[in-house]
């Protein structure tokens, strides 16, 4: 076990002794390797430095209470990148090879697994790039697959307390049927501005619809859920990321007897919210403290200690991330 202070880790990179990667030529996936290389020699013309054909993921491997160790849905980010790859037109990482290479990610760098009840992880960040040397505006032929890990803390550095928020209708992060379903790299550069801009004020930036600039889209890295009249509410929209955390946190509402709707939410109705949150991989929940919205002066206060439903919702997830509680939806693999 190597020597970190777990408890201070926040959302940045440690290196670890190993990375995965793998490379796909001639219409054909090779076999993984395992390097402590974290450096690749890519042509200046590659399509992912020339023309941003690049996705990735984020998933997490936990210690749990028990001493095992369960990593969440992964299948689910295979799929999710699969999509992310067919989006950008690039050969998908099949499930079975996906899945092999965080195992073995996991498996070299085992040291580097947080202890259980420091609130640290280990994160995988998948990455997939187009390698092909190309001027003629056009997809790659040959593509790179490489799982990074790295041991991380929270996403939000309040953790699980309130973050305030602020609307942007200068900047959008994604069109509708463009690529904001899609974990690509291009999306998060394209946000920015937004993100910046909000950092500067102490804040972090919630996206919204970027045709009316009404409806709420996502949280920066994170979708958006609230509770309304005791129901969960979240977006529906062609311009957000699918997220498995939500897709969880909706199964665990439902399984607590909340009534869910994924429809399209206005920004207005935050108004008749006891509660909401940010939530993914990352961010986990991370309960949304204040909402302004600069061009009518509006502020939206829920308050810095997270809600109910979001802390049953919070330790229901991560009760099964824990191994604490029954996984009754078959969502980790442990080992
Ligand atoms: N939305 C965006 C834009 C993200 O980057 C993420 C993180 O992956 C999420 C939502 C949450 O998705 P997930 O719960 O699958 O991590
Ligand atoms: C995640 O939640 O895994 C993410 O990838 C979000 C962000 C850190 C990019």
């Amino acid at each position: 076990m190597k020597q970190i202070n777990w408890k201070q880790l926040g959302f940045h990179y440690t290196e670890t002794d190993y990375i995965v990667r793998c490379e796909y030529h001639d219409g054909k996936w090779g076999e993984p390797v395992v390097t402590s290389d974290k450096t690749i020699t890519l042509h200046l013309s590659a399509t992912c430095l020339q023309y941003g054909q690049e996705a990735f993921e984020g998933l997490k491997a936990f210690r749990g209470a028990d001493g095992k160790i369960r990593i969440f849905r992964m299948e689910e980010n295979a799929r999710r990148m699969a999509r992310s790859a067919e989006g950008l037109c690039m050969a998908p990482v099949p499930e079975d090879l996906f899945c092999r290479c965080i195992l073995l990610a996991l498996e070299n760098n085992l040291d580097y697994l947080p202890p259980y009840d420091t609130g640290a992880t280990l994160y995988f960040r998948p990455l997939l790039i187009g390698i092909t040397p190309r001027l003629g505006v056009g997809p790659g032929r040959d593509f790179l697959f490489a799982v990074i890990p790295s041991p991380i803390g929270p996403y939000y550095p309040v953790g699980f307390h309130g973050t305030p928020f602020i609307v942007n209708r200068r900047v959008d992060r994604a069109a509708p049927f463009g690529t904001g379903q899609f974990k690509v790299g291009g999306n998060y550069a394209a946000s920015f501005r937004g993100t910046e801009a909000a950092h500067a004020q102490g804040l972090s930036c919630l996206f919204l619809d970027s045709v009316e600039r009404k409806y709420i889209d996502e949280c920066g890295a994170a979708n958006f859920f609230g509770i309304k009249h005791g129901k969960y509410i979240t977006p529906a929209s062609t311009s957000i990321l699918p997220s498995i955390t939500n897709n969880s946190l909706m199964q665990l509402a439902r399984d607590n007897g909340i009534e869910v709707e994924q429809r399209k939410v206005l920004l207005e109705e935050l108004a008749d919210m006891t509660e909401c949150g940010a939530c993914g991989t990352a961010a986990v929940i991370s309960p949304i403290s204040r909402v302004i919205d600069p061009d009518n002066g509006k502020i939206y206060e829920f308050g810095d200690e997270p809600g109910q439903v979001s802390k049953m919702l919070y330790n229901a997830l991560q009760d099964i991330q824990y191994g604490r509680a029954d996984d009754n939806h078959g969502w980790c693999r442990v080992y």
